[in-house]
């Protein structure tokens, strides 16, 4: 634990040295463990001055806004929300390609933020971007490929970074390191313990082209993932647990008819960093319940998947 202390109290030294002390600081607030330690860093930091912003894109989990924004109120972070989900969907309807989405909603991102930062005369913006994340958008000291681009590192847009100074407290981190922060700031379980979501949400858990619909059956397919592994004590002890949404169909039947529903591919793996990961052996039975679960109330799905292949050489989400 002291190891962790000292990393902390280094960041704020550094930092402390770097910034000016009365400046005006705008965090965007995820209710992840990586945001949220960056705005708790941030407060300490510049206090009163610093806002955070809670964006909901309409690609959250289910109750998840509401959940975050007490969470975080308990915190003393009491976010300003920004109710975003109409601008980033209609932008995201028809589109194909999941780093397209990527490069839209990190765009969409920056232009909010950007608004909040000017209307505010905010000379910072705060970032929970962690090492991994760098090195897996190639940003690495050993120059790897870019794997894809996370849009809290590569996403934000050259016209952004040009118009306020970016901290990025975390980017010497792993996971694990920050959860040790967290815990020595008092963070709450509830947000230590949430599995890691990605920035753009739902959008990259939804294969093939992007719909209301599949955002709608992805939504309550993967709250009953993590309903069932919670149901079951599992659900602290996997990484990530989700479900995705492709265009494949599988003829189902239901009653007397015949129906081509969607195929629902649940993902369950364990890691410690995100950068490999194995597929989770789940016991039959709490496959089975999962299955069962999402058949019997979500309409036009027809077929659970379970997915078994582990990172590498899959990546854990879809695209
Ligand atoms: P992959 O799918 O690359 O994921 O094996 C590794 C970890 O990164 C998360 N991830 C993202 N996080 N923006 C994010 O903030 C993204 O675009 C993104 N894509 C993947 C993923 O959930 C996993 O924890």
């Amino acid at each position: 634990a002291w190891r962790t202390e000292n990393y902390y109290r280094y960041i704020i030294d550094e930092l402390g040295r770097e910034v000016t002390r009365n400046g005006v600081a705008v965090v965007g607030v995820s209710g992840g463990i990586d945001s949220t330690v960056t705005a708790l860093i941030g407060k300490k930091l510049f206090g009163d001055k610093l806002i955070s912003v809670f964006v909901d894109h309409g690609l959250l989990r289910e109750g998840e806004r509401e959940l975050v924004v007490s969470s975080l109120e308990k915190l003393g972070l009491n976010p300003l929300i920004v109710d975003a989900g109409e601008r980033f969907i209609s932008k995201l309807e028809g589109s194909t390609d999941c780093e397209e989405r990527r490069r839209v909603i990190g765009e969409e991102f920056a232009r909010i933020f950007s608004e909040i930062i000017e209307k505010e005369g905010a000379e910072y913006f705060l970032q929970g971007t962690t090492y991994p994340d760098i090195i897996e958008s190639g940003g690495t000291r050993k120059a790897a490929s870019v794997i894809k681009s996370h849009h809290n590192v590569g996403g934000l847009p050259e016209w952004f970074r040009g118009r306020v100074k970016i901290l990025e407290p975390l980017r010497f981190l792993y996971k694990d390191e920050v959860r040790e922060i967290a815990r020595l700031l008092g963070v709450p379980r509830e947000i230590i313990e949430r599995h890691p979501f990605p920035g753009p949400g739902l959008a990259v858990r939804i294969t093939g082209i992007f719909t209301k619909k599949k955002l709608d059956v992805c939504r309550r397919a993967s709250k009953i993932v993590e309903d069932v592994l919670g149901e079951y004590g599992l659900y602290s002890r996997v990484w990530q647990a989700f479900a995705v949404v492709g265009d494949d169909r599988w003829v189902g039947v239901k009653g007397d008819a015949r129906s081509h529903g969607y195929i629902v591919t649940v993902r369950i793996v364990e890691s410690v960093d995100g950068m490999t990961a194995d597929y989770s052996k789940i016991p039959y039975d709490v496959l089975d319940e999962i299955s069962r679960r999402i058949t019997n109330s979500i309409q036009d799905v027809t077929m659970v998947t379970y997915a078994i292949t582990s990172k590498p050489p899959s990546t854990i989400e879809p695209c």
